[in-house]
């Protein structure tokens, strides 16, 4: 062995994962790329957004999912209360919503023949009803789709009975999280990047900081304990499907200077390198500087001490992805405030894009077929984790 010696000390902690070798295929095959729509995307609960997308009643936002072959209108009813629907017009099938998001005054209007809907789903109005005669406007709502909000975060799942509620589905994890306290913020920023890669491929750069001092040599790894040349993760814990990552402080940490500025004026990435504050026995406890919470099958939580943001990595093809990242902020009142929260962004902005410039080179040579499998080390078990979780999914394991 060459480097710094590790104990495999997850491996050991979690024998069930393996240590062997992953079939580059999961990552190539169109086959079972359509195995993991079916036996994944079209199973699980999927986190689609956060309540604050759509604050006030009428207020709504669409989701674009390639993967299951539909988008979805997420619309809070004048009861306050947020539902899911297929976007699509029961005459013909045109997009009920045309935009990424809006408000409505209660009712949504087709645009290709004018039948309208209220936010409960219900076909209130048939355009020229007389000459449709066999259609009745009861029969011919809006297809709904299972959804649920946990601490603000809207999940469907697109299974015609799902096979466990949203809660259930949360249980490893919603203990842990639960205690963050999630109030006081807006979404601040948002990214979307689209990527020729495989969605795993995509995650799996999430799934682990042991790149930190290689990759991000000039960003990120400043701001976790390296030594040698070896980032060990300060926690990794699997629950359930999901899982977590801690990330190590380091010894000692200079921000940049303008890191330093930004700091002072509000929030901003440098706090979440500090001491945490004591958040009391009910309170959410870090396992790091910061913490990364997965969702399986492809939703992120990043935990940070007065900020959070979230990843969501949709498959469109098995080798196309789209990356959504949101940022949610305390509410900016000032200038400086806006600056540290820009200069925070940007911060998060530069190792993103140090990844993205990776994916697309490794989905590329993972096609050409000159190696049949890859490999994962102990600091690398929560990305072994997603594909496994995958792999029983597919078949009909898990
Ligand atoms: S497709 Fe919507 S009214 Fe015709
Ligand atoms: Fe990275």
């Amino acid at each position: 062995m060459t480097g710094t010696e590790t104990s495999g000390r997850f491996t050991a902690r979690y024998p069930q994962e393996g240590t062997g070798p992953i079939p580059v295929e999961r990552y190539t095959s169109n086959a079972y790329f359509e195995q993991e729509k079916t036996a994944v995307f079209r199973r699980k609960w999927l986190n689609v957004g956060h309540e604050l997308q759509a604050p006030k009643p009428g207020d709504y936002f669409v989701v674009q999912l390639q993967v299951a072959d539909t988008s979805i209108l997420v619309v809070r009813g004048k009861d306050g209360v947020i539902r899911a629907f297929h976007n699509m017009c029961s005459h013909r099938g045109a997009p009920v919503a045309w935009d990424a998001q809006g408000h409505c005054r209660g009712f949504l209007t087709c645009r290709f023949h004018g039948w309208v809907y209220d936010t409960t789903g219900k076909l209130v109005h048939v355009s020229d009803a007389g000459n449709f005669p066999s259609v009745r406007a009861e029969d011919n709502g809006l297809a709904p789709v299972h959804c649920g909000v946990w601490n603000g975060f809207i999940f469907i799942n697109l299974a015609k009975e799902p096979e466990e509620t949203l809660d259930a589905y949360l249980v490893p994890v919603a203990e842990h999280i639960g205690r963050y306290d999630f109030s006081g913020f807006v979404p601040a920023f948002s990214y979307r990047i689209d990527e020729n890669v495989n969605w795993k491929t995509l995650q799996e750069a999430q799934l682990e900081g042991w790149h930190l001092p290689f990759l991000h040599e000039k960003t990120l790894a400043r701001a976790v304990k390296v030594e040698g040349r070896q980032y060990r993760h300060s926690a990794i814990e699997l629950h359930g499907l999901h899982g977590v990552l801690g990330s190590p402080p380091p010894d000692s940490f200079t921000p940049p200077p303008t890191a330093m500025l930004a700091s002072q004026f509000g929030t901003g990435t440098v706090q979440a390198f500090g001491t945490k504050a004591d958040k009391g026995a009910d309170g959410y406890q870090f396992r790091g500087s910061f913490d990364f919470w997965h969702l399986f099958p492809n939703f992120f939580i990043g935990l940070l001490d007065g900020l959070f943001f979230t990843f969501n990595i949709w498959p469109v093809a098995v080798d196309r992805s789209i990356w959504e990242i949101k940022g949610y902020y305390p509410p900016v009142s000032n200038a400086g405030q806006l600056f540290a929260q820009e200069y925070s962004k940007v911060g998060l902005r530069d190792p993103m894009m140090e990844d993205c410039f990776t994916h697309e080179l490794m989905a590329a040579q993972l096609k050409s077929g000159a190696k049949p499998v890859i490999h994962f080390q102990d600091e690398e078990i929560l990305v072994r984790h997603l594909g496994n979780g995958v792999d029983q999914c597919v078949r009909g394991l898990a």
